[in-house]
C-alpha cells in the first residue's frame, strides 16, 4: 500500500531567498521613516503578514500613523519589492529544493503550498515550479496570519490528508509554532537556536537525504 502524506512548505526563505528582499524593501522604509531596523528585528517580521509586519515596524519607532498613510507605505514597500522580484528565474530556488519536489513527486506524494504571501503564485509561475504543486495556499486565501494554523489545515484539507500525516517545511518560528499547533511533523529550514521548536532541523534542503524523506513517507 502506498502512503499519501501531505507536504506543505512555505515560500519565502524556504523555496526561494526572497526574505532578503522583504527584509531590504522594509529596511528602506524603516529608514525613510527614522526607524533602526536590523536583521534581529526581522526575525519577528519572518512568516508574518505584509500589514501586522508595518504594525511591528511602527511599534519599534514608536510611530502613530493614519490608514490613508499605513496604505501607501504597503504600497511602496510592496512595489519594491517586486522590483526585486521581477527578473527571478529558477536560478533562484534555494539549493536542494527541486531535488526535493522531484523526489515527493517521484513518489506519489501530495505537495502543497502554505504561504503568507500575496506574491506567492507569481513567484512559482516565475521559477517554473507550479506543476508540482497539488494546493497552493497563499496571503490571499487566510484571514489568521502563522502562528495561526489556518493556513497549513486549508493545504492539507484541499488534498485530503490528515494533519498528523502532514509535514511542514519553515524557515520562521511563527509558521513552525503553527505547523506544531496543527499537530502536524515541523521542519525547520535554516538557524537551529531561532528554530528550536521544530521537530527536525536542517540548515538547508541539500541536507536532506533521500532516507530521511522515505522515513516521513513510511511513518
Ligand atoms: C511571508 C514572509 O512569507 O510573507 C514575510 O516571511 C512577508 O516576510 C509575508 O511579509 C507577506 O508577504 P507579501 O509578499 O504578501 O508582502
Ligand atoms: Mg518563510
Amino acid at each position: 500500500m502506498t502512503n499519501k502524506k501531505a507536504f506543505i512548505f512555505d515560500l519565502d526563505g524556504v523555496i526561494v531567498d526572497t526574505a532578503r528582499y522583504h527584509f531590504l524593501a522594509w529596511q528602506k522604509l524603516a529608514q525613510q521613516l527614522g526607524i533602526e531596523f536590523t536583521p534581529e528585528h526581522n526575525e519577528h517580521l519572518k512568516g508574518v503578514s505584509r500589514v501586522r509586519s508595518l504594525e511591528i515596524i511602527l511599534n519599534l519607532g514608536n510611530i502613530q500613523a493614519s490608514q490613508e498613510e499605513k496604505d501607501k507605505w504597503l504600497f511602496d514597500k510592496n512595489e519594491l519589492y517586486l522590483s526585486y522580484i521581477v527578473d527571478m528565474d529558477q536560478s533562484e530556488l534555494l539549493p536542494g529544493v527541486l531535488d526535493v519536489l522531484k523526489f515527493l513527486k517521484a513518489n506519489n506524494q501530495y505537495i502543497a503550498l502554505g504561504s503568507a504571501s500575496k506574491n506567492a503564485r507569481p513567484i512559482l509561475e516565475k521559477t517554473d515550479i507550479m506543476q508540482y504543486f497539488d494546493a497552493v495556499v497563499d496571503g490571499n486565501d487566510v484571514t489568521n496570519a502563522k502562528p495561526d494554523p489556518e493556513v497549513f489545515l486549508r493545504a492539507c484539507q484541499l488534498v485530503f490528508v490528515a494533519p498528523d500525516d502532514s509535514i511542514v517545511f519553515e524557515d520562521s518560528l511563527a509558521g513552525i509554532q503553527a505547523a506544531n499547533s496543527a499537530r502536524m511533523k515541523s521542519i525547520g529550514i535554516g538557524d537551529k537556536e531561532i528554530l528550536h521548536e521544530a521537530e527536525f532541523n536542517f540548515p538547508n534542503f541539500t541536507r536532506i537525504n533521500e532516507q530521511f524523506l522515505r522515513s516521513l513517507i513510511d511513518a
